[in-house]
């Protein structure tokens, strides 16, 4: 069992991606509305601000979204494209076969000149388009998403945006930036540390999706959350830590013991500035093209394309 081998070593760790089962998704959900959480309303105020010139420039006939979710942000560019060009094409790419599938539906009854042709795939593997898709193309990878993945995943995930592109085609990434003069260290921590303790329960949720999953036994009062602002690498790290001795077993394989205070990393959440963007998208093919910020400095919209184009 892959899950096992993050959980044996001295530095535990499961994958992110378990997060998010029924209640895992409606926690994020939460957790976008919370006050602390600016990540999403930041982002939205910028889309609804930004995407009607952008959109009516690049006149795109095709939006292509990675991690579409329930596409809320994707609507305010789709609205947008049908506007420059009376029809669009809309490829919501999801892990989740069955919340594409209705958000595929919602968006059919919404749009009369809307095609929609949802994927089921990992946005961490490689992007396969149907040839026929009319270009030109915005890819958009939103949410600050990318931030879940070290390197070199980020920059596979990348280099397959960047495979999938043609010269006119866009790239719209949204990164939350890193903490700075204009932003705190605290309002990045408190995002992920709210009041309500909406994100602890997101997190423990991950060990209840464990036991679901492949039947262990985690004890979810035994753990407790706990998200912290790495500077030197510019990032929000969050782990369980283990509140005592204990152990846990998975069935047919050797009990794994947690010590007091022992910490089983859930999840990275990387923050960006542009220099950290351009590396990237070097890394991938891609340069950029625009960089916008919102007054606040939060958070940036990074319109990329090939660099070879
Ligand atoms: C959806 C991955 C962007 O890292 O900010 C929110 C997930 N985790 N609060 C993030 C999350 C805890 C979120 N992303």
């Amino acid at each position: 069992m892959k899950v096992i081998r993050g959980l044996r070593g001295p530095d535990k760790y499961v994958s992110s991606k378990y997060h998010y089962d029924e209640r895992g998704s409606q926690l994020f959900e939460e957790i976008t509305e919370l006050e602390e959480y600016y990540l999403t309303r930041t982002e939205h105020a910028m889309l609804e601000e930004l995407i009607p010139a952008l959109i009516s420039e690049l006149r795109p006939a095709t939006l292509v979204e990675l991690g579409a979710g329930s596409a809320e942000k994707s609507r305010i560019i789709l609205s947008a494209m049908i506007a420059a060009r009376e029809h669009a094409v809309f490829v919501p790419v999801d892990v989740s076969g069955d919340f594409l599938r209705g958000t595929a539906e919602a968006l059919r009854a919404e749009y009369d000149s809307l095609d929609v042709y949802p994927v089921v795939a990992d946005i961490l593997d490689p992007i396969a388009l149907d040839e026929a898709l009319p270009h030109p193309m915005c890819l958009a990878l939103l949410g600050s998403t990318l931030g879940n993945f070290e390197t070199p995943h980020d920059v596979g995930l990348l280099r397959h945006v960047s495979a999938a592109m043609a010269v006119d085609d866009r790239f719209l990434l949204g990164v939350d930036l890193c903490a700075g003069p204009e932003k705190s260290v605290d309002r990045v921590e408190a995002a992920y540390n709210d009041s309500r303790g909406t994100t602890a329960q997101f997190s423990l949720n991950l060990l209840s999706v464990l036991n679901e999953s492949f039947g262990s036994d985690f004890d979810l009062d035994g753990f407790h959350h706990r998200s912290k602002y790495n500077r030197e690498l510019s990032r929000i790290e969050t782990s369980l830590v283990s509140l005592r001795e204990q152990v846990v077993r998975f069935p047919d394989e050797d009990p794994i013991f947690i010590a007091e205070g022992e910490a089983i990393r859930s999840e990275i959440s990387a923050k960006y500035d542009r220099r950290t963007v351009e590396h990237l998208f070097s890394g991938a093919g891609l340069v950029v093209d625009q960089w916008m910020t919102d007054p606040d400095e939060l958070y940036a919209l990074v319109l990329g394309r090939l660099s070879d184009g």
